[in-house]
């Protein structure tokens, strides 16, 4: 089993690149299967949820290469397979996103219904009523989704809430879909945009990308052979900076794209962290520095949709409030479950009490190294900022839920200058390879 040692205190320095946005290839990725040919992707992170989800195209007939600095081919003219392996669907929610695709190339599909999990119940009710919406038969029993539909048309949808998952599938969904399709109450979030930047870059028609109005015009096909660089990630960016000011430190992230971390970078500047956008333009890729000298205020936090504060920002950030002067107030209205991690920075000796979807924190004058379990991702991404701070060593296990979304997050750190390692815990003398 593999965990990850960290001694606290080192304040992070130098430099640190940030990889592609994860949520955004997840998406990108399931919705290349429309393109009857070959689509080449860019700054896709090396992370394990993307290699599952090429896995899954893998298995629906598509070839998915990968080569280096985040370039990966995938060509979906062989897509005929209209079942989706369970047992890797099962393994992320995101690989749901391939039904709509199967529905408008192949006519039918039959996917897993991906369960509940350590954040919350998470159904896929949305997806299915919009599937439905856009003409297909739907019937989910058994843990199974069939749908069937010998042409998607364009329909009215309304989403219940802006499900960034439901939005971003129904946009694949409706490209090749006949007539119109208006999605209202749709997800904002930069990932959402990304997708219909993509579609766009290879010829379907939408509006309204990054709005709560999306309509897309459907087309007959998309134009293969194109090349698309997807957006920065902003919560890896974001956890590294919480990283920088709990422990002090200064650091210049690059690829990361200033504007669409801007609920998170306020809270920081709230908090009395430097933040500098270094160079013009705060809507491409550039360079952001983060410092903090001293202890950081405490702020109250009201995780929600885009472009309120994001959901997977508000463990790093109930970490780095942990250690804050002040009390604070953080409440997550997204999932319903997503503070399990806040039992480990207890054991650390945070001051912090959950009351339903609302943790109450107490900063605390300093952590204390403990042996800490990530309970799903972001829990890990907490758990790692705490530890970068605590006095003495913390053992972090779990570390498969952090290798789903940081790539190479050891290593990047590492270079900051923090004294942190992995090991297989059954050859404690073995450093690993980080991967
Ligand atoms: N919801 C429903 N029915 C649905 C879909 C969603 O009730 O059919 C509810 C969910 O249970 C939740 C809320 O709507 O309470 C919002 O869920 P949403 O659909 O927006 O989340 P998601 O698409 O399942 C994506 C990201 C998550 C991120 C959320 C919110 C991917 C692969 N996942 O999930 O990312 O937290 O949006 O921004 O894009 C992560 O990266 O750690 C992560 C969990």
């Amino acid at each position: 089993m593999e965990k990850i040692y960290v001694r606290g205190g080192a304040p992070l320095r130098g430099t640190i690149r940030v990889s592609g946005s994860k949520n955004a290839s997840l998406a990108i990725m399931a919705a290349c299967l429309l393109v009857e040919g070959r689509t080449i992707l860019r700054n896709v992170p090396d992370i394990r949820d993307i290699h599952n989800m090429a896995e899954v195209l893998r298995e629906l007939g598509a070839t998915v290469r990968f080569s280096t600095d985040g370039v990966v081919s995938i060509d979906a003219a062989g897509f005929q397979e209209t079942n989706a392996p369970e047992e890797l669907v099962s393994k992320m929610r995101a690989s749901f996103y391939v039904m709509g695709p199967m529905l408008a190339r192949l006519g039918e599909g039959h996917v897993a219904q991906p369960g509940g999990c350590n954040i919350g119940a998470r159904p896929v009710d949305f997806h299915i009523r919009g599937l439905q919406a856009l003409g297909a038969q739907v019937k989910a029993e058994g843990g199974v989704v069939d749908a069937y539909a010998p042409r998607l048309r364009g329909a009215n949808i309304y989403l219940d809430f802006p499900s960034a998952g439901a939005t971003t599938h129904l946009i694949t969904a409706a490209c090749l879909a006949e007539g119109i399709t208006t999605i209202e109450n749709a997800a904002t979030e930069p990932e959402v945009a990304d997708l219909v930047n993509f579609l766009r870059a290879l010829g379907a028609r939408i509006e309204g990308a990054g709005t709560s109005t999306v309509i897309v015009q459907g087309v007959d096909k998309l134009q293969t052979n194109r090349e698309y660089t997807i957006i920065p990630d902003r919560m890896e960016a974001g956890t590294f900076a919480c990283a920088a000011a709990i422990t002090r430190g200064d650091v210049v992230l690059e690829n990361v794209t200033a504007a669409h971390m801007q609920p998170v970078l306020v809270k920081l500047q709230d908090m009395g962290v430097s933040v500098t956008a270094i160079g013009a333009d705060v809507d491409a890729p550039g360079l952001l520095r983060i410092a903090a000298s001293g202890r950081c205020n405490a702020v109250d936090i009201l995780a929600m949709p885009h472009p309120g504060f994001p959901t997977d920002m508000q463990q790093p950030m109930v970490a780095l409030l942990a250690l804050s002067d002040g009390a604070s107030m953080v409440t997550d209205r997204v999932f319903e479950n997503r503070f399990r991690y806040v039992s480990e920075l207890q054991r650390m000796g945070a001051d912090i009490r959950v009351e339903g979807r609302t943790a109450f924190v107490h900063g605390v004058d300093r952590l204390k190294g403990a042996s800490i379990c990530a309970t799903d991702l972001r829990a890990g991404a907490a758990l790692i900022v705490a530890a970068l701070a605590a006095e003495g060593e913390s053992t972090v296990s779990g570390v498969e839920h952090v290798d789903r979304g940081y790539g190479a997050l050891v290593e990047k750190l590492q270079m900051a200058g923090a004294d942190i390692t992995r090991v297989d815990s059954d050859h404690p003398s073995r450093l690993l390879a980080v991967g």
